[in-house]
């Protein structure tokens, strides 16, 4: 299935006067629970063959920003609306925890920041978020671009090897953002050289075995898993296990090593901020360092394991995807070409040539827009809520009981017709920064002056509408490591390389996980530049 002719959604069914009165007497006879909520009957061929979102578009098209899915006895509530978005992921976040992902997530990452219950959560998240501080990120540039240089030298040794007299090659580049998001999280996280882009290990393996078990089980409805014994019956249940093992191992050894090698004199640099002539700027040389021997190794592992999925496949996919927009588009390309050769003519990135490249940032920011990585945010309530009203007739708000599975929709909020023009077009440019007064096109309800000092268009400018990172207290705490480290390697690509894809773009299938991907690889014709 093409993925432009999926990409184009019906146009938004206008509703009548008579649907709202009708839903606003349902709302007001069933007192406004979830008995008066659309609901849309899932069928369980809708889970299989297309990405469960595509389906959760149509149903928001018909029944509009807040609906019920039921699923045979099993429903969840799905939400495409920024003021329901924003109240339950900012507002009343505490009145959620993240239900289904966390019994799925629990058994990889412990009690890491993703699926840990609250208190661990504010616990850790209070100990994590400093170590994403601005120095922290400055010196991660240096990571990024060694790492990206790494992974052109190789294309470039391909294209010596494959043909010299074209220049050119054929590549399946998300296999190649995979392996170098994966150097880069290592590094930065651990202090680790996976060096995926030039050999395979079995660490290596383990990981993309984690991973590839990580996306079974949340496409997977039953969690058999959790049976008795199929730890040690099922398969692929003991390879998972086995690769979860040498993981673990590996991180063991490197908080060992970490806690052995902890020097008062790099405490105190850490303390005054100074990287420059510290050799390990690791998150865990960090958190070690700052916490002493206090931190509980069990903790920092799960914390680790974390952070290596949640920053591994997220920048990978948003690499994958800006390509493939941008190779749909030659003048885009053109541009961000231009834009890339005369930021960085005298050849070195750093934090200031990074500010300049505005336009990379704009193409990985609609991106996330057009392919949000994940594209469904999971909660399930803790106790009674009362979501807010004003949208489809709904006007009191629905009541949401104690144990309600909710999805938020990033991916229809990022396409609402409601919320932006043009909403299914790669437009980098509609979050170009407004004169004052002017707003963006495309935003609705764009404040310019809230835009101030904002290093990126994000979820407060937009009023929730635009969720690249999440929001609230559980927001994305790699946003800026992500984006930088995307900038980075998508401008030394462009700056190497002329891209197009191989074939046609409705031939690159797509399926999801936690995040969207392809169905079999982004294959790409680089042409070396002159
Ligand atoms: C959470 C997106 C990269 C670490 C999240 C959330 C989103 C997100 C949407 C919120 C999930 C929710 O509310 O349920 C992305 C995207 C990335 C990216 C699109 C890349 C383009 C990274 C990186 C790291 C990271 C590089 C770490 C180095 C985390 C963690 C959380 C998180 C730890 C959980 C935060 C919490 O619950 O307190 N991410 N992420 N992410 N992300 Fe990212």
């Amino acid at each position: 299935t093409s993925v432009d002719n999926q990409q184009q959604p019906p146009k938004p069914k206008q509703r009548n006067l008579l649907d709202n009165a009708s839903n606003l007497l349902t709302n007001f006879l069933s007192g406004g629970g979830l008995g008066a909520m659309p609901v849309a009957e899932g069928a369980v061929t809708d889970l299989f063959g297309k990405p469960l979102f595509f389906s959760l578009y149509d149903w928001f098209l018909e029944h509009g920003s807040v609906y019920k899915l039921a699923f045979g006895p099993k429903s969840f509530v799905v939400v495409s609306d920024p003021i329901v978005a924003r109240h339950i992921l900012r507002e009343n976040a505490f009145c959620y925890d993240k239900g289904v992902l966390a019994e799925i997530l629990k058994p990889i990452m412990g009690k890491g920041l993703i699926p840990a219950d609250l208190d661990t959560w504010k616990q850790r998240r209070k100990v994590i978020t400093p170590g994403f501080h601005a120095l922290f990120i400055e010196a991660m540039v240096r990571i990024f671009t060694r790492c990206s240089e790494r992974t052109m030298s190789k294309l470039e040794e391909l294209i010596e090897t494959e043909d010299r007299e074209q220049k050119t090659i054929i590549v399946d580049l998300e296999a190649e953002f995979s392996n170098l998001a994966l150097d880069i999280i290592g590094l930065g996280v651990f202090n680790f050289d996976f060096d995926s882009v030039t050999k395979e290990s079995p660490v290596i393996k383990a990981v993309y075995g984690t991973l590839f078990e990580a996306e079974h089980r949340s496409t997977f409805y039953i969690p058999y898993w959790n049976l008795p014994l199929t730890k040690w019956i099922v398969p692929r249940q003991r390879k998972f296990h086995s690769d979860l093992k040498v993981i673990n191992d590996c991180l063991d050894d490197l908080i060992k090593n970490a806690k052995e090698t902890r020097q008062e004199d790099d405490v105190e640099k850490l303390q005054q901020r100074d990287y420059s002539s510290l050799k390990d700027v690791s998150l865990l040389r960090f958190l070690v360092d700052m916490r002493g021997a206090d931190v509980d190794d069990h903790q920092l592992r799960d914390d680790l394991m974390t952070m290596l999925i949640a920053g591994h496949e997220t920048t990978a996919a948003v690499l994958t995807w800006s390509v493939f927009l941008l190779a749909q588009s030659p003048t885009k390309m053109k541009k961000a070409q231009t834009e890339v050769d005369s930021v960085l003519s005298n050849g070195a990135i750093t934090m200031e040539s990074l500010k300049k490249l505005e336009y990379i940032k704009l193409i990985i920011l609609e991106a996330l827009r057009l392919y949000p990585q994940p594209p469904l945010l999971i909660r399930r309530s803790l106790r009674p809520d009362k979501l807010p009203g004003g949208y489809n007739g709904a006007k009191e708000g629905y009541e949401i009981p104690t144990g309600t599975d909710i999805f938020v929709s990033i991916y229809n909020l990022h396409r609402s017709p409601f919320f932006w023009d043009r909403p299914n077009e790669f437009e980098p440019e509609r979050f170009s920064v407004p004169k004052k007064d002017e707003g963006i096109e495309g935003w609705s309800g764009f404040d310019p002056d809230r835009s101030l000092g904002a290093m990126y268009p994000n979820e407060i400018i937009a009023d929730f509408a635009f969720l690249p990172f999440g929001g609230g207290p559980r927001k994305c705490v790699g946003d800026q490591f992500a984006l930088l480290e995307s900038t980075v390697a998508l401008a030394l690509l462009l700056r190497k390389f002329d891209v197009e894809l191989r074939g046609s773009p409705d031939e690159v299938e797509m399926v999801t996980g936690a995040t969207i991907h392809t169905k079999n690889g982004l294959w790409c014709r680089l042409r070396k530049r002159t």
